[in-house]
Parts: structure tokens; sequence; C-alpha cells
């Protein structure tokens, strides 16, 4: 039996939001979890990263009324040709508003979550970015990065990690976390006994890492 997506048809024009900040500081992208749109993580922005520009983009796949970044057959169940596809659409899409907006890609950091961290984590472990960093909230590891692992040396990633997520197993966590230290870049990791939601200690956690790789980079 050939797997159907359980998502509709690509949604058009991209949604997205844009606060315009302080343009010296570094530029933060987000990137939302299934069901979420480009004001999800919004207050993470403020909390983390008051007065830097903020740029929000939509996923424009639809699940059954939920916005997502590529389709996936089931849960934990990934469409790779959508992930390929959604990928390239993302990052052309990054690309495009950052030049529209005036933002430095070379100082972007991404903070995604759940399904917004694995494509954002999905896109900077296996394509040419200009990215400074990644915030993987509740990320996992969606396919095996082998050949096309980008080299990250320098790079700075946070994971977090839930014991008891019901959607990511340590085990996918543990190869998600293998293929990074591959890629050379430097692993901040926070783990707790929760699950697959974000708790005030994590952001308290992401906000001490932002500082200092933004201090870094200044
Ligand atoms: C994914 O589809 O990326 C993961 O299952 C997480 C999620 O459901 O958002």
């Amino acid at each position: 039996m050939v797997n159907q997506p359980l998502s509709g048809p690509a949604q058009d024009p991209v949604r997205h939001l844009f606060r315009a900040g302080n343009q010296d500081l570094a530029p933060i992208l987000l990137l939302h979890g299934t069901g979420g749109d480009e004001t999800e993580l919004i207050g993470l922005a403020e909390l983390v990263a008051p007065d830097h520009p903020v740029l929000a983009i939509r996923g424009r796949v639809n699940e059954n009324g939920m916005n997502r970044y590529f389709n996936r057959f089931a849960l934990g169940d990934f469409d790779l040709e959508s992930l390929e596809e959604e990928s390239t659409w993302l990052l052309a899409e990054i690309r495009r508003l950052a030049a529209h907006y005036q933002l430095d890609l070379t100082k972007m950091i991404v903070m995604g979550y759940s399904n917004g961290a694995n494509i954002g984590l999905h896109i900077y472990m296996s394509r040419s970015t200009d990215f400074a960093g990644v915030v993987g909230l509740h990320a996992m590891q969606l396919t095996s990065v082998t050949d096309d692992l980008q080299n990250l040396t320098g790079q700075r990633v946070f994971l977090s990690f839930g014991e008891h997520d019901q959607i990511v197993s340590e085990n996918n966590f543990n190869q998600l976390k293998e293929n990074l230290e591959r890629s050379g870049c430097q692993l901040t990791i926070f783990q707790n006994a929760g699950g697959h939601h974000l708790t005030q200690t994590e952001v308290n956690a992401v906000k001490e890492w932002f500082d200092t790789t933004t201090k870094d980079k200044d």
C-alpha cells in the first residue's frame, strides 16, 4: 500500500511576521511547532532576545487544519520528499525575506520548536547556510544524515530534550546528538524529566546560551 500524506495541498502565499527591533542586533528566525503559526514563539523571542529583529515564517503544509513545515504519513513517519521540497522552499523564503528586511543572515539565530526545530536543524545540517546558530527545542532526527552532513565547526547549537517525551525517543535524540557532534558544532544540551513541552527552566537556559552566543559574535 502506498502511504498517503496526512496533509492537503500546500498553501500560498507565504505567511510571516516581522518585528524590526534594533537592526544592529542579531536577527532571530522563529519556526513553530505542528498546529502553531508565526505568532507562536513571539513570547519566547521577547523573553530571550528583547529588542532583536524577529522574523517568523509559517509552514505552508496543512495537516487537517494544522500548519506544518513538511508532510508526514503518521507520527514519526515522515514524507522525506516533502521534507526536501519544503526545506528548499523555506530556505529560499528565509533568504528572500532576510534580503527584503535587510537582515544579516550570518548573524541570524534560528529558534524552532518541535516540527519547526526539526526542519530548521535538517536545513542547518544538510544544506549550506550562513546562520550563526540554531536553538532546537524538543527536536528529533528525521533522517540519517550521512554524506551531506555540513561541516559546522565553530557553530553553536542548543538542543533540549524531555526524558518523558512521547514524540522524541531517547534513542532518536541520541542520533541527532551524534550527528551534530560529527558536524563539529559546539553543542549545548538541556535535558529534564519533562515531556514535549517548554518549561521556564528551559527558557532560562536558552536565554543564557543566547546571551553568550550573541556576545561572542559581536
Ligand atoms: C514532526 O513532525 O516534526 C514531529 O513529529 C514533531 C511534530 O509533530 O511537530
